[in-house]
Order: structure tokens, then sequence, then C-alpha cells
């Protein structure tokens, strides 16, 4: 399974794709997820990343393109195919993307947008809770950990994301129609795009996505 998980800030992307990846035995890219890494790290490369996604932008293509190539190349558990989160989110990322599968030889499945109305992404936002080392999600309402503010399986402690406040998700929202709506577009020309309702809960998201990628090509 090669495909692609689109959607707004707390569509479910983060909540789906371990599922996906757990159920198709493939690699869980999340551009995300890898630039929070770096802020841990506190590289140069994470120190500028921070100021960005706080400002609810977007990092530069190189950066996302390079960093979802060396996956692509060096994370073993790749070969059995990927499901991308968060990548790609402008135009340029997408075009890269098809010419790095195209060198592999290799082609897209599916791309699947998550489908929310912004003013529902508040709460989802505003009450998620982060395993930091593992990106372990959940929500102090709709997704609660077992014992409060500790991860169900290290039983460390759950933290909020910085970004994760009313005025970044306004930015983010705005930053996602502008630069990544496009995305939808340019792969339903391509025949690839499937939108799935995501106000749902995530077992019903969950069961739709499984029609999706059982669906013949
Ligand atoms: P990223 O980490 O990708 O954030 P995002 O796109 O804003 O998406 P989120 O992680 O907020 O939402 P999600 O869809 O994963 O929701 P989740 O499943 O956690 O990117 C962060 C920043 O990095 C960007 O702003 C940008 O600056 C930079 N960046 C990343 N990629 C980049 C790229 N390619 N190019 C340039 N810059 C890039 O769910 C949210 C909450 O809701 C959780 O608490 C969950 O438990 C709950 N929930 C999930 N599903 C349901 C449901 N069905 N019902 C009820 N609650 C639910
Ligand atoms: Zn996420």
């Amino acid at each position: 399974l090669r495909t692609i998980l689109m959607g707004p800030p707390g569509a479910g992307k983060g909540t789906q794709a371990p599922r996906i990846r757990d159920e198709f035995c493939v690699c869980h890219l999340a551009t995300g997820d890898m630039l929070r890494e770096q802020i841990a790290q506190k590289t140069d490369l994470g120190k500028m990343a921070k100021k960005i996604m706080d400002a609810g932008e977007l990092v530069t293509d190189d950066i996302v393109v390079g960093m979802i190539k060396n996956q692509l190349e060096y994370n073993k558990a790749c070969k059995n195919g990927f499901v991308l989160d968060g990548f790609p989110r402008t135009i340029a990322q997408a075009e890269k993307l098809d010419a790095m599968l195209d060198s592999r030889g290799e082609k897209l499945d599916s791309v699947v947008e998550l489908l929310i109305d912004d003013q529902l992404l508040i709460s989802r936002i505003t009450g998620r809770l982060i395993h930091p080392a593992s990106g372990r999600t959940y929500h102090k309402e709709f997704q609660p950990p077992k014992k409060d503010l500790l991860d169900d399986v290290t039983g460390e402690p759950l933290i909020q994301r910085s970004d994760d406040n009313a005025e970044t998700l306004r930015k983010r929202l705005v930053t996602f129609h502008k630069q990544t709506g496009p995305v939808a577009g340019y792969y339903k020309t391509k025949g690839l795009w499937h939108g799935i309702d995501a106000a749902q809960s995530p077992s019903v998201v969950w069961d739709n996505l499984g029609k999706v990628f059982r669906a013949p090509p």
C-alpha cells in the first residue's frame, strides 16, 4: 500500500495512520513528527522549525522533501509501502514526491482526504495530548488515556503541543486552505483522490478508510 492521508489540523491523520501502518505493514512517515523530533533534539533545524510551526506556517519544501526522501531510501519498513501523514502540503512537494516515486519505479495507490468543518477542530486540537517519544495521540475527552495524563504503554507523561492553541490553530487552518487545498485538486486530476467524512468516530473513519483501500483500482 502506498497512500497519502491529507486533512486539516486535527482531522485525525495521526490517529488513523498508525492503524494503517500496523494493518498493512508499511512505514508511517509524518513530517510534523520528524520536525518535532528535531525540536526535541535541539538541532539547528529544530530551532528554525519551531518558530515556523508555532506561527502556523510551513517549513520550506526542501527540508521536508529531504526528510521523506531519506526515509524512503533508508527506512526498511518502507519497502512494503508507506502512509504519508502531513506530506505533501504544497503542489511543489507533490511534484517532488512524484519525481521521487518515478525514479523508484513506484506508484501511489490512493490519496485520502479527511474532510471536516473547521469549527469542529478547535476542541480536538485544544484537548489533544501526545506522548512525545512515540507520537501516540490522546484526547482529554474523546480518547482519554487509561491513567490521567500518562501514556498507556510506557506510563510516561503526556504533553500538549506548543502549536495546539486557538490562535495558532487559526493560522494553521488559513495555511491549510491556501497552500494544501490545491494539493487535493492535483490528485483529483490524477484520479487518485478519495474523500472521507472525518467528523465520525475514529472507528467509523477507520472502517471507511478500509473501504477505500480494498476498492479495486
Ligand atoms: P503536523 O504535525 O502534520 O500537524 P497538522 O497537519 O496540523 O495536523 P495535526 O497533527 O494537528 O492533526 P492530525 O490530523 O494528525 O490529528 P490527530 O489524529 O492528532 O504539522 C505540524 C507543523 O509542522 C505544521 O504546521 C508545519 O509548520 C510543519 N510541517 C509538517 N509537515 C510539513 C510539510 N509537509 N511541509 C511544510 N511544513 C510542514 O487528532 C487530533 C485530536 O483529535 C487528537 O486528540 C485525537 O485523539 C482526536 N481525534 C482524532 N480523530 C477523532 C475522531 N474521529 N473523533 C474525535 N476525536 C478525534
Ligand atoms: Zn498529526
